[in-house]
């Protein structure tokens, strides 16, 4: 690919943009030479203002969603994507996010470009756990675990039931719940249906991935060994 198609696509600009950066000597390789549009440089020695590239296509990045933030591009509030480099939201492919949390729902979420990854990670299938920590409104009232586990909870305008999922309480009214699947606003929609409401919710884990003191708001890039340990491999 073209250096100039490349660079455009990683959200840089337009081509026309890009092609001025070009002209303007602000595209060069890691020794600081000039580069031209039709040059052809191993992604990793081109610099734009001296930065190396952002990552080419096939990026996993966590991030620590804070809650008031929308999963989306279009909402006209706060989106996931203000926490990131302004070019990432122009990215071709499009940086997608894997699965969604609500906006008031915060915690470990990942955005990718790669679809066939993301449909790795949300393909029930994968049965990748999810751990979650719920406040509610009102105290546990003891069931909670026998109907949460029963496999057999059918939610309002669902057609299948809920897989089972686990429920740990904390106090009388804090619980940490896994889930191996990701309905729309499902553990909300869990404690509706035993008469509770979610007071605020947290995202701590996805399969073997924890946020490990990211701090609200920051997010990082994903490497093999997180790869890894998302789908709970050996990453000795
Ligand atoms: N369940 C919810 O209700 N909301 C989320 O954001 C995630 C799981």
């Amino acid at each position: 690919m073209k250096l100039v198609k490349l660079i455009a696509n990683l959200g840089y600009g337009s081509r026309k943009q890009v092609t001025l950066m070009f002209r303007e000597g602000r595209i060069t390789d890691d020794g600081g030479e000039v580069l031209y549009a039709d040059d052809a440089v191993a992604h990793a020695r081109v610099r734009v203002d001296g930065e190396p590239l952002d990552p080419p296509q096939g990026l996993l990045l966590m991030l620590h969603k804070p809650t008031g933030y929308t999963c989306s591009t279009k909402d006209p509030g706060r989106v996931v994507y203000d926490l990131l480099p302004p070019r990432y939201r122009l990215r071709d492919p499009l940086l997608s996010t894997v699965g969604r949390l609500d906006r008031d729902t915060s915690g470990l979420l990942l955005m990718t470009d790669d679809g066939a990854l993301l449909h790795r990670i949300t393909s029930p299938k994968a049965q990748l756990p999810k751990v979650y920590e719920a406040v509610l409104g009102s105290d546990l009232r003891g069931d909670e675990a026998e109907v949460f586990g029963s496999g057999t909870l059918m939610l309002e305008s669902e057609k299948t039931p809920l897989a089972p999922a686990l429920i740990e309480p904390l106090d009388a009214r804090r619980a940490r719940i896994t889930l191996v699947e990701g309905r729309y606003h499902q553990i909300r929609r869990m404690f509706a249906a035993v008469g509770n409401h979610v007071h605020s919710l947290h995202r701590h884990t996805l399969g073997g991935l924890g946020l490990d003191g990211l701090p609200a708001g920051e997010w990082r890039m994903l490497d093999e060994a997180d790869r890894a340990r998302l789908f709970g491999g050996d990453v000795s």
